[in-house]
């Protein structure tokens, strides 16, 4: 699974060598590499439209690639992460443990995107195998010195780990990865990085008043956690931070509401993604050194149907002091999210972004292909957050925040009611939590991209860690 890219000075004797070609490419400058005559054979089979292909020169094995023009540059950048997936299963299928990469076509970003296909491909999760435990053979990206900068192959090695590293904590069940637990993992990554990480005990909770969590954790016979990682470098572009939320349920049964038998719950140890993916992201924005200033906050239990657990009926008083009565005790992200947004607010934060598996309709709405979001950032805090989706392939919709959404929030006894019926359920999720905030704010719904249960591409089986390249991107960008 451990996979590093690295710079090559000289690809041309390389035993695996990718090609990257288009319909720029100056085939004139790949005959010093490969020979004419192979080049010859190369472009034969490219105007047959064979894509991608193998083809034997000798010991070595030659991979072509070709990333059609015409389409949107973002558009080309996925095919060629799907390519680099494709390219990663050969390798390993022929037990290659390394690849060189060559680009023709004149564009980096299809480098970049391929190398980045190619190494999230990698992954696997094999801490609970006890036979085929077998690492994947491939271990070696090796990109030619003018394929892509130093700086860009840095960046890769770190998000790729980024990714890495989130996808393990969303696979681990909760039978490990209890609150506390996660605690841990987050204060083990942090010291990696260089990042600050206090993580808050049951009893400093309870001293926060946070209500919405240990609600959800009355259930429980394990504690709740609240993790703090801070980043702050010495010149930071931004003067107030950016602040992270990650939901990090560790567990979702769905508590007393329990959710129905059949496999709802089979994916619910994946309901802490949001937490993996800020804790991945604000690792990864330190070892790449981004001048901003970030904070990720997780706030962590299980939902479960316990001796003593929250119940429908219930009026939960919260952190900043208003009350919320449980009709649905599955409706449990927004519990713990609405606390750790109100404690964000001591940062006095530029933006905060929260990101969370919060409900079955932003799944319904948009399947596995796009996270739904709303918030009340600015609108060009928007624009670049959608351009991050498409350069990332982790694309966004937004959904409105209409004020007859929050009116289907009204309770007779208590300041709302944590649930507002079967119509716009992540609209209402969303405006439950917009009324914890006093900052720009955006809310991101991965519920529907957070988990997969079939290998398509490079984002792999199990946990995606879908959110760690988008957010990486845009506060690389910010
Ligand atoms: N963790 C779930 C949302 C979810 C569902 C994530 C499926 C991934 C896959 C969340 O806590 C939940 O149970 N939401 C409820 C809310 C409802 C009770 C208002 C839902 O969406 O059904
Ligand atoms: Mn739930
Ligand atoms: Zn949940």
């Amino acid at each position: 699974m451990n996979i590093t890219i690295s710079i090559s000075n000289d690809v041309s004797k390389a035993s695996n060598l990718v090609l990257l070609v288009s319909d720029k490419t100056n085939w004139k400058a790949i005959e010093n590499i490969v020979s004419p005559a192979i080049a010859k054979t190369i472009q034969g089979k490219l105007a047959k439209k064979v894509n991608p292909f193998v083809l034997n020169s000798g010991t070595e094995i030659l991979f072509v690639v070709n990333v059609d023009g015409g389409k949107e540059l973002w558009q080309q950048t996925e095919t060629a992460r799907k390519f680099g997936f494709q390219i990663n299963k050969s390798l390993n299928a022929q037990k290659a443990d390394a690849v060189s990469v060559l680009n023709t076509t004149g564009e980096s970003a299809l480098a970049y995107a391929f190398t980045e296909g190619l190494a999230l491909s990698n992954y696997k999760f094999s801490k609970y195998l006890t036979k085929d435990k077998e690492d994947k053979a491939l271990t070696k990206v090796l990109v030619d010195k003018n394929t892509l900068s130093k700086a860009e192959v840095e960046e890769l090695n770190i998000l790729v780990n980024a990714v890495f590293a989130a996808r393990t904590l969303i696979n681990e069940p909760v039978n490990f990865l209890t609150a506390r637990q996660l605690g841990e993992e987050f204060k083990k990554l942090a010291k990696e990085a260089g990042v600050k990480a206090e993580v808050f005990d049951k009893k400093k909770i309870e001293t926060l008043k946070m209500g919405g969590l240990l609600a959800v954790n009355y259930g429980s016979q394990d504690p709740p956690s609240f993790s703090v990682l801070e980043y702050k470098p010495a010149k930071a572009k931004n003067k107030q931070p950016i602040v992270l939320v990650g939901k990090g349920v560790v567990y979702d049964t769905g508590g007393l509401s329990l959710k129905p038998t059949g496999n709802s719950m089979d994916q619910m140890k994946s309901d802490m993604s949001g937490g993996a993916c800020v804790a991945a992201v604000i690792t990864a924005a330190a070892k790449a050194k981004l001048p901003l200033h970030i904070v990720a906050l997780v706030p962590a239990t299980d939902n479960r149907p316990g001796e003593n657990a929250y119940t429908p009926g219930d009026v939960i008083r919260m952190m900043d002091g208003s009350t919320v009565e449980v009709l649905n005790t599955d409706a449990e992200g927004r519990m713990i999210l609405a606390d750790a947004l109100h404690y964000a607010k001591k940062f006095k934060p530029e933006l905060v972004i929260d990101v969370a598996t919060l409900t079955g309709a932003a799944m319904r709405a948009l399947g596995s292909h796009a996270s739904a979001y709303m918030g009340t950032a600015s609108k060009s805090t928007k624009e670049k957050i959608e351009k991050s989706g498409y350069d990332t392939f982790e694309r966004l919709w937004e959904f409105p925040l209409w004020e007859e959404y929050g009116k289907m929030l009204q309770s007779d006894i208590a300041d709302q009611k944590n649930i507002g019926g079967e119509l716009a359920g992540m609209i209402t999720a969303g405006k439950f939590l917009e009324k914890f905030t006093d900052y720009p704010w955006l809310h991101l719904d991965i519920a529907g991209a957070a988990f997969t249960l079939s290998e398509s591409d490079y984002r792999g089986r199990g946990g995606t860690a879908i959110g760690v390249r988008l957010l990486f991107n845009f506060l690389k960008n910010y």
